[in-house]
């Protein structure tokens, strides 16, 4: 054999050797997510870890959760966690003010924007969603989702058999909720403190409408205004068809008592559908049914969540391919069917989400939106943590006009508005 032979022959043995490399080859050791998604809640992030670790198979990843909805427990650990210097290596926050007014604020988050630039992600996501994600000085985690928080649920075939509708609007709700009571029915069922946040918002935006509720975000409309008072008194009237334990019933709970017939119907985001369809194994349309919320057909209340790399996490490099990985349309379309939303990015394939996503995909191409409180698009931590108090008294006292006065004070307190 030639000299020049040899040298091509090596120079192929090379390429051939670089070409069996698998393409993760350079992430390797651990990557620790951290999050609310334990249990039932998990599938969804299940899947995506699964494909983390078969892309990357020298990686392990920590799927550290702290159980409870909403992320009221999670989030507490948290922030014990990235004050005490001990951030994980990403973490689940929701776009908008939790994640701007809470950690950008306070200079614990990684700018993303070359990511961004370097996935061509800047005309996969949709404007308003990108803003909710960025400050003028940058882009500060990658959405993995859009969830809906205005949703009615109910089983088809039980409002048949109890000869009640679909309500659409709150008044039509407190008219069939005697004649459901009578029959041993409770009208709506409720669960912990945060899920009354979570109705308390469905029944403000359909009392004021989408407009005042964004006025309100803004700073424009009052806390104190007559608007806000009613929203709390049609909540008031609302939640006297609620049942007497929700308190101690989580959100799958609350669920449960709609698909068991205990219950008539439940307001919540629809992680309920992916809990449906994905845990309970019901079919959509059939097991379970779906509509606006009363009062807020055409209008979308969205939040999406997100995962950011905290300043001075252990393992950069993994979180970066995570974070990757999560803006993809790949994976957003691995996890959203199971999780029961829909992708954040413009090009999903529709083909793999269930009737009720693709309703939802409609509506979210349609509607007005308007952000979540409870699941932090237009308040930060510190007013969420504050209104749970607020949502105590009132739970204690029914008072409306006591209600508004102390949300105004929080809302000073937590910086949301100005005065
Ligand atoms: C929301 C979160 C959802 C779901 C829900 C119930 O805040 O955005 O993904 O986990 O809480 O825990």
């Amino acid at each position: 054999m030639t000299r020049s032979m040899m040298v091509k022959l090596a120079a192929l043995a090379l390429i051939l050797a670089l070409a069996c490399v698998p393409a993760g080859a350079a992430v390797s050791g651990n990557l620790e997510i951290f999050s609310w998604w334990a249990g039932d809640e998990g599938p969804a992030l299940e899947a995506l870890i699964a494909k983390y670790e078969a892309t990357y198979p020298a990686a392990r990843v920590i799927n550290s959760t702290v159980t409870g909805g909403a992320g009221v427990n999670a989030k507490a650990v948290l922030k014990t966690r990235m004050l005490g210097g001990d951030p994980p290596d990403t973490f689940q926050v929701h776009a908008g003010q939790e994640l701007i007014g809470t950690w950008v604020v306070a200079g614990r988050m990684e700018d993303l924007t070359f990511l961004y630039e370097e996935e061509g992600w800047m005309n996969v996501f949709p404007a308003g969603l990108l803003k909710l994600l960025s400050t003028d000085e940058g882009i500060w985690s990658v959405p993995v989702n859009i969830h809906r928080s205005n949703v009615l649920w109910y089983v088809p075939e039980n409002l048949n058999k109890w000869g009640v509708k679909v309500p659409a609007t709150w008044q039509e709700f407190l008219e069939i909720a005697p004649t459901l009571q009578a029959k041993g029915v409770v009208p709506l069922s409720l669960g912990e403190n945060w899920t009354a946040t979570h109705l308390w918002e469905c029944v403000a935006v359909a009392a004021m409408g989408p407009e005042k509720w964004d006025q309100l975000w803004a700073g424009k409309l009052s806390w104190k205004s007559p608007e806000v008072i009613e929203a709390w008194k049609l909540f008031g009237e609302v939640i006297k068809y609620t049942n007497a334990d929700a308190p101690s019933l989580s959100w799958q709970q609350a669920t449960d008592m709609v698909v068991q017939g205990q219950a008539a119907f439940n307001v919540m985001g629809d992680w309920a559908a992916g809990y449906m369809a994905t845990t309970l194994k019901l079919e959509p349309g059939v097991g379970f049914g779906w509509a606006a919320s009363p009062g807020t057909n055409g209008v979308f209340v969205m939040l999406s969540d997100s995962f950011g790399l905290p300043v001075g996490c252990p393992n950069r490099e993994n979180a970066i391919a995570w974070l990757k990985m999560l803006g993809s349309r790949e994976a957003q379309d691995i996890f959203n069917p199971l999780k029961g939303s829909i992708s954040a990015r413009i090009d999903s394939d529709m083909s793999l989400y269930n009737k009720y996503l693709q309703s939802a995909a409609a509506d979210w191409r349609t509607n007005v939106i308007a952000g979540s409180l409870a699941h932090g698009v237009v308040a930060n931590e510190r007013f969420m943590n504050d209104f749970a108090t607020v949502m105590e008294i009132f739970l204690q006292t029914g008072n409306a006009e006591a209600a508004a006065n102390a949300a105004e004070a929080v809302a000073i307190q937590s910086g949301v508005i100005t005065r």
